[in-house]
């Protein structure tokens, strides 16, 4: 399939036969993903004592492979709300372990028909009216930005907490504006130090150091004013910077 160690690429046509293959393979493994879920799996595996915490919106489409994920989703404790598509099938992630190495090649399908009428449908207002924290990717920004707009609004009417995660560079470097109208309810910004670099330098920041640039974003606009922005920025091993707006910077050492 002509993939190479240690990257992530979207699949072309000549990737597509790998799901199945893989998944005919003796010693497959199903893992609910993408980025979010797995940040939301892991929010519930840290609320172990408290089980039904946490709730996953997103979108599948009508085959075997969206049952899989609805089955691994509930196996890991999160409550799972999806718009079923019949446009196309559930979004998957080939991942090729190599030793200590990995490549991964993702098929969005479903992931990206995600669509705000099904938000508004009365058993998903319940369960977001529900919430008391969100988290959307980045990512997400490139599907719905009516949906940010929504929960955020929501979550500024209602003093809830709104987290956002820069996820890759491209958001910023090609998704700017949406990523503008969205920032102003995100309570928590959260990004690593090459998503960070390329904020600062797509809007032009004299200072691109991740201090600045999140000394910037913490400062930006916020529809609730009652409660000021937390920007966090992850550098591998390295120390991840804390910045909440008109504070000094914290760095954390990394466990
Ligand atoms: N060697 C390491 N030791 C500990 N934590 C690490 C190490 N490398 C990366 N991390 C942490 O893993 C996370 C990786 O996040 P990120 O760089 O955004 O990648 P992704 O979101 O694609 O998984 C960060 O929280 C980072 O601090
Ligand atoms: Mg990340």
């Amino acid at each position: 399939y002509e993939l190479v160690t240690n990257n992530a690429i979207l699949a072309e046509d000549k990737h597509l036969p790998i799901y199945d293959e893989l998944k005919g393979m003796p010693n497959v493994e199903f893992i609910a993903g993408g980025a979010t879920l797995n940040a939301i799996r892991v929010c519930q595996w840290c609320l172990h004592d408290r089980p039904g915490s946490t709730a996953y919106i997103g979108c599948i489409g009508k085959d075997e492979f969206g049952t899989t994920l609805e089955t691994c989703v509930k196996k890991d404790g999160v409550s799972p709300y999806f718009k079923i598509t019949e446009e196309v099938g559930t979004g998957t992630c080939a991942v090729l372990v190599h030793k200590k190495d990995r490549s991964l090649c993702a098929n969005l399908a479903a992931a990206n028909k995600y669509e705000i009428s099904h938000l508004q449908q009365d058993e998903i207002t319940k369960v977001y009216e529900s919430a008391k924290i969100f988290y959307i990717a980045g990512f997400f920004l490139t599907v719905s930005l009516p949906t940010i707009l929504a929960i955020g609004e929501h979550c500024a009417k209602e003093a809830k907490i709104m987290c956002m995660n820069l996820s890759a560079p491209f958001i910023p470097q090609f998704f700017g504006s949406q990523l503008a109208e969205a920032i102003k309810y995100v309570d928590f910004l959260f990004g690593n130090e090459t998503e960070a670099e390329t904020y600062g330098k797509v809007n032009n920041l004299k200072d691109c150091s991740l201090e600045a640039v999140a000394a910037h974003i913490a400062a930006l606009p916020k529809a609730n004013e009652s409660r000021k922005r937390i920007v966090v920025f992850t550098q591998g091993m390295n120390q991840t910077l804390i910045v909440q707006d008109g504070e000094d910077p914290i760095a954390v050492a990394v466990p």
